[in-house]
């Protein structure tokens, strides 16, 4: 009696071992660099909207606290916001739409309903980096297709001594177009692919993929995980969506980016209803349901289409003229010039130092600057930062500068 005693006291005093699934998994690489901000620091790092809600949105958000029921709702969300979602796409609200705890619970309902472990899911490289750990916390491999920088070409990574060199590195900074082989991805699928994931517009490329290439990709056979939860914040032309492509396509979206819902968690999973049915399940047993008081904001929001057309249109105005004295502070302080992302509010930097992980750890405690490293989203994003330019336009301007000022300062 005296031994059980003891050896449950010794457990209870031992620090408890982490399931195996989340074996060399942590927290991201942005996280990171997030906590070395202090009050003096310029965030370019950040992932959300610089965009605070207008009058109106509050008052969208007074009713649905005053008037939103405040229970459960069915699993895949109020039929009423379902519909709004499936809009005139041919979808059915009933059974082809299920609303989610933002698109991040969306993807991870996604994954625990196909993936076994042994599959295999095909990732963007550079990606965003919830993919590939999505693919491993459900025990599969994930196996990288790489978006490749187009006519200008990337000069090999070389090996960098950072110390010594203070960044230093002879290859020059070049402009990069960044899109799919597709070919490429197609060699790729063997019979353990499960899922191939795509994104458009891309965080952290801020590029889009063409409507041709999303076809291609649909008409492969796996089944497809579009993440369209940028898709209305773009500067020429809406992105094309691989909504409705094809039967094995599944769209996940979100009012995070478009609306700055960040902290409402509302997302969403288009698909046919034989593809959503074990989504639904999955999606019972991670969140319940979405928040109601969220699904009822939504609602509003997505019922009043004159508003949110002038809310979209002006959101992407503000990002346009942001893009705008992003591009122009790269090129004068970092000397590169890369295309004007298409879409999302991210530019994917090329700079002199091929150790970017250092790199950006070094400008955030000795230039007071956060950038993420583009090695965190990918092999393919060593020797690039991402700098989000979802701040302020002085934020921007001084942000860049600084960066700017260190690299010559480190005798670029
Ligand atoms: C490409 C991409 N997908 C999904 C998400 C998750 O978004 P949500 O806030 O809707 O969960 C993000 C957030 O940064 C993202 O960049």
């Amino acid at each position: 009696m005296k031994d059980v005693t003891q050896q449950l006291s010794n457990s209870a005093t031992q620090q408890p071992k982490p399931a195996k699934r989340l074996a060399n998994i942590e927290l991201s690489l942005i996280r990171q660099i997030n906590a070395l901000a202090t009050p003096l620091s310029v965030n370019l790092g950040i992932g959300e909207p610089n965009v605070e809600p207008d009058e109106t949105l509050r008052e969208f958000a007074v009713r649905a606290a005053a008037t939103g029921s405040w229970h459960y709702t069915a699993n895949p969300g109020n039929v009423s916001l379902r519909k709004l979602i499936a809009g005139e796409n041919g979808f059915d609200p009933k059974s082809e739409v299920c609303v989610t705890a933002g698109t991040e619970e969306a993807l991870f309902s996604i994954f625990q309903a196909y993936v076994d472990p042994g599959d295999e899911v095909l990732v963007p490289n550079p990606g965003f980096l919830a993919y590939a750990t999505l693919a491993r916390i459900a025990g599969a491999t994930p196996v990288a297709y790489e978006l490749e920088p187009g006519s200008a070409g990337v000069p090999p990574a070389v090996e960098h001594d950072f110390a010594r060199d203070g960044g230093r590195d002879t290859r020059a900074p070049r402009a990069a177009e960044w899109c799919v082989d597709v070919d490429a991805l197609l060699r790729k699928i063997t019979p353990k692919t499960k899922l191939i994931v795509v994104n458009s517009p891309s965080n952290p490329l801020g590029s889009v993929i063409d409507g041709e290439t999303l076809q291609r990709i649909a008409n492969a056979g796996p089944l497809v995980v579009s993440d369209e939860v940028y898709r209305e914040i773009w500067y020429d032309a809406p992105p094309p969506s691989m909504l409705g492509m094809s039967g094995n396509v599944i769209v996940v979206g979100g009012m995070s980016k478009s609306h700055a819902m960040t902290g409402l968690r509302l997302g969403w999973v288009l698909a046919r209803e034989a593809v959503m049915k074990p989504i639904v399940t999955a999606h019972q047993y991670i969140a319940t349901c979405a928040s109601a008081f969220s699904q009822s904001l939504a609602e509003s929001i997505l019922s009043d289409a004159d508003w949110n057309r002038s809310w979209l249109e002006r959101i992407r105005a503000q990002f346009r003229t942001q893009r705008e004295a992003a591009l122009f502070s790269i090129e004068r302080e970092l000397d590169a010039t890369i295309p004007p992302p298409a879409g999302a509010f991210y530019a994917f930097v090329p700079v002199p130092a091929c150790d970017t992980v250092t790199f950006a750890k070094t400008l955030a405690t000795d230039a007071a600057v956060l950038v993420i490293p583009g090695v965190a989203f990918g092999s393919l994003g060593e020797g690039f930062v991402r700098i989000s330019y979802a701040a302020s336009i002085e934020d921007i301007g001084a942000g860049i500068e600084r960066i700017g000022r260190w690299l010559r300062a480190a005798g670029r």
